[in-house]
């Protein structure tokens, strides 16, 4: 099985970006953390990360030719976007939803996900370590419903 890593706006800066909130691990790490974690399952991973709406719905779109499920960290636009929830709607793939933070616990206006209500799992407040346990937890879904 194969899986999908999307990680959304502002994302490629992690390492530098707010340490406090987000730690200062950079992408390559959350990529090969990934990547590392859908091996040791017999999954594979496809790692993309972009700062346009756009973009990460025709990935989205793509998936579903070459993808079995998705991990994303839609960042900003977890709390704007109908229009990636759609997309996550439409291809009909398993979901795994990550926020590095703990959402709850900053800004009201970063309580509400469009993404939630159609993310079959949702992980926040893990650090980088919330990829691990997505990728983690879908491969094992994946590989369960392959057998
Ligand atoms: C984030 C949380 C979002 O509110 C924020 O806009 C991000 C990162 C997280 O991983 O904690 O860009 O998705």
């Amino acid at each position: 099985p194969s899986i999908l890593v999307i990680n959304g706006p502002n994302l490629n800066l992690l390492g530098t970006r707010e340490p406090a909130v987000y730690g200062t691990a950079t992408l390559d790490d959350v990529v090969r953390l990934a990547a590392d974690t859908a091996r040791e399952r017999g999954c594979s991973t496809t790692a993309m990360q972009s700062n346009h709406e756009g973009e990460i719905i025709d990935v989205i779109h793509a998936a579903r030719s070459t993808s079995d499920g998705i991990v994303i960290n839609a960042g900003a636009f977890t709390h704007t976007s109908i229009a990636i929830r759609d997309a996550l709607t439409g291809v009909g793939l398993p979901v795994v939803e990550v926020h590095i933070s703990n959402v709850h616990r900053r800004e009201g206006f970063r309580h509400h996900s469009y993404i939630s209500g159609v993310a079959d799992t949702v992980i926040v407040g893990a650090g980088i370590d919330g990829y691990r346990l997505a990728v983690d937890h879908l491969a094992r879904r994946l590989v369960m419903a392959a057998d």
